[in-house]
């Protein structure tokens, strides 16, 4: 019989639940120190940002804006350095400003970055040529090199965890801020590698409009000087809330109004194997006055999410929480409308997000997980058709992608094909679109955003 949620939310009331997917730690009391240690460390974000992107996910809620988040699948300790981090800003704010001018709507952005360190694993262990040891389950956990040194879990990860989430939200703070995300450099951050891919051109052109619309307000008086909306952007940050001794270290409560945020980032997200009624996560999260998300996959019952809904948001509060739907191509078509009919049955306010990625995992005979191209867009073809049929809003999109020019997903404009897929594969976890197949993407969501809204 699992236990009942306990009567009083606390940031440790989760450790009276089942928490999947944890690590076991050898030593209780060095987990115990760094908590310790964390517990007293600078917040990474401020309450009143966490708020702030509460009520943009409520305009995202009713169909006044579109939510796009995405990041690396894991961020990695090993490749932490400035350009990586400013090749994602730049793809991100890519596709804001081709889904905001070609799209006609609104962008909120949210990074899967500064703190997606921590990953759900299908086993425990990994067999490799016969030597059995613990599956890697990201950075803040343990090293992804098959040693026996390098996958024994080791709480002191946490500290570097917070350190580098702190230098990289230091740096997207910096260029959110300072210059890069000028609309005026709407040029500039185009990363599309492939010379004759028609996206390019297309972008140009978009990029050119732009340029002439922000010339002419420039004579009407509206500039970057007098304008921050023109010279600057806000970017939030997520990541899956799955390691709690590092997430309860970081959940404080906010001066101004006594209620109690995860300050590990702007927004969490419960995954599709951690969101158990009657488990850890949705415990914790519940407490937490963050937005939050929860991934729904295939198995989910509309029941089932009605229950969730309730315990995540009891308030029925549009913003409060994201729904990320993974069901895979094949399947969304038959799985969601039923979900979707019992939320606006009901009159559930949430935000429907679609994450095409995690659904449309396979394994190439080379034996890399790859994602096709293809199959991402028909995800998010067939989540705009399911909503547009059932009168509901399609939110926003949930993707792992990189401002790197790597081969993981296969298709889109290099045609990247199974056998290209070793070329530039440089995924700690799950294959990543890169910066030419989010720009075709991104025309493409557009384009359903765009006729969504005409009719
Ligand atoms: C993820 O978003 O990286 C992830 C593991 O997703 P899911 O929980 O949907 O499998
Ligand atoms: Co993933």
């Amino acid at each position: 019989m699992p236990n009942p949620a306990p009567e009083i939310w606390t940031p440790a009331s989760w450790r009276e639940l089942e928490a999947r997917q944890q690590p076991s730690y050898t030593s209780p009391e060095h987990v115990e120190q760094v908590r310790s240690e964390l517990s007293g460390y600078p917040p990474l974000v401020f309450a009143q940002e966490a708020r702030d992107l509460r009520r943009q996910l409520a305009q995202v809620a009713e169909g006044k804006a579109f939510l796009l988040q995405g990041g690396d699948c894991a961020e990695s300790f090993s490749d932490f350095n400035a350009n990586r981090i400013r090749d994602t800003f730049k793809v991100l704010l890519q596709m804001a400003v081709v889904l905001t001018f070609a799209g006609n709507m609104p962008v909120v952005k949210v990074a899967r970055m500064a703190g997606q360190y921590a990953k759900p694993r299908s086993s425990d262990t990994e067999v490799v040529d016969g030597l059995e040891l613990p599956s890697y389950r990201g950075d803040i956990i343990n090293g992804i090199d098959f040693t026996e040194a390098a996958r024994r879990p080791d709480p002191g990860r946490m500290l570097t965890a917070y350190n580098q989430s702190a230098a990289t939200l230091n740096l997207l703070r910096a260029f959110a801020q300072g210059g890069l995300a000028d609309l005026h450099q709407v040029h500039g951050w185009n990363l599309s590698y492939l010379e004759n891919n028609p996206q390019r051109e297309k972008y140009a052109q978009l990029a050119e409009r732009l340029q002439e619309a922000l010339e002419f307000m420039a004579v009407c008086g509206v500039n970057s000087e007098n304008t921050p909306a023109i010279r600057e952007t806000v970017l939030y940050t997520s990541h899956e809330a799955l390691l709690l001794d590092y997430e309860q270290a970081l959940t404080r409560t906010d001066s101004q109004t006594g209620k109690w945020y995860d300050c590990s980032a702007h927004m969490l997200w419960i995954g599709e194997r951690t969101r158990q009624l009657d488990g850890a996560h949705v415990e914790f999260l519940s407490g937490v006055w963050n937005p939050i998300g929860v991934k729904v996959g295939p198995g989910m019952q509309p029941d089932e999410l009605l229950r969730l809904i309730d315990r995540l948001n009891p308030a029925n509060e549009a913003g409060r929480l994201t729904l990320i739907t993974r069901m895979g191509a094949e399947t969304l078509g038959d799985k969601l409308p039923a979900l979707v009919q019992a939320v606006q049955r009901e009159g559930r306010k949430v935000v429907w997000s679609a994450d095409p990625m995690h659904g449309n995992t396979v394994k190439a005979s080379s034996g890399y997980k790859t994602r096709d191209f293809d199959k991402i867009l028909r995800e998010i073809r067939d989540f705009f058709a399911v909503h547009r049929a059932e009168g509901s809003h399609p939110g926003g999109i949930h993707l792992e992608m990189t401002g790197q020019h790597v081969t993981e997903c296969t298709g889109g404009a290099w045609k990247i094909s199974e056998e290209d897929l070793a070329t530039c594969y440089e995924t700690q976890c799950d294959p990543r679109l890169n910066a030419d197949q989010v720009l075709e993407l991104a025309f493409q969501v557009s384009d359903w955003l765009r006729r969504g809204r005409a009719c």
